[in-house]
């Protein structure tokens, strides 16, 4: 990874279209994602993969009419993903995790499988009653499985733009989300950058000075 061009680089803003990730690309790009860690193991997101011109223009359709900038965008990119989010954490959801936990043979060891279910319950009450953060919680966790891919989407070659430019209501309807229990979060456009619309000027940023405390 070239860390000396992603800290001189804008966000791609332009896509060309004429370009697609090649599909092994893409499914270690998404096996990476599927990869990414979320706290105490609650895995609250579903995935939406945009590959088709149909499923881009299904969503570039349904932005909302304040952010029809963002369309050529979608419709430009190799792939778009919709990030989704659970709204809550019901029983089953928790029934899901725990099975596939011990499906992967993640806790051998009966009496800290025990443990852990105490804890993660305990901390989702914690969440729940406590912060009464839970959706911002689970938010935030989606928003590190974005950056981190992003990241390695770098590593791979493949620009990617994270797009808050929309109207989640709109986009829930649009691929009926809320009806599996969740809502958008973010988007993630993929592809490559159209060379002809690059921006040649420098980014800005806080100086280190200002951003960075040494205690
Ligand atoms: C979480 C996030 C959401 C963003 N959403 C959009 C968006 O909807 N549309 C857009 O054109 N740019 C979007 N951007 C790009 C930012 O506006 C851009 O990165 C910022 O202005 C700095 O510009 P630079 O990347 O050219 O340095 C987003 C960036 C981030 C990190």
């Amino acid at each position: 990874m070239n860390l000396d061009k992603l800290m001189s680089q804008h966000l791609t803003r332009a896509f060309d279209a004429s370009k697609t990730i090649p599909e092994e690309t893409l499914q270690q790009l998404l096996s990476f994602l599927r990869s990414t860690p979320t706290s105490v193991n609650i895995q609250p997101n579903h995935f939406y993969v945009l590959a088709t011109a149909e499923g881009k223009k299904q969503l570039a359709d349904n932005l909302g009419e304040r952010f029809q900038d963002n369309s050529e965008k979608i419709l430009n990119a190799s792939h778009t993903v919709i990030l989704t989010t659970r709204a809550d954490v019901p029983d089953s959801h928790l029934e899901e995790v725990f099975n596939k936990e011990d499906a992967d043979g993640r806790f051998p060891d009966p009496a800290k499988r025990a443990l852990w279910q105490f804890m993660t319950r305990d901390f989702l009450n914690l969440r729940n009653y406590g912060y009464k953060d839970l959706n911002h919680w689970m938010e935030k966790q989606t928003y590190m499985a974005l950056g981190m891919t992003m990241m390695a989407a770098a590593e791979l070659g493949v620009d990617a733009t994270p797009l808050e430019g929309f109207d989640p209501t709109s986009v829930d309807k649009a691929f009926k989300i809320r009806e599996t229990g969740h809502t958008t979060t973010v988007l993630l456009a993929l592809g490559y950058p159209d060379p002809a619309k690059a921006y040649g000027s420098p980014i800005s940023r806080f100086e280190a000075d200002r951003l960075f405390t040494f205690v």
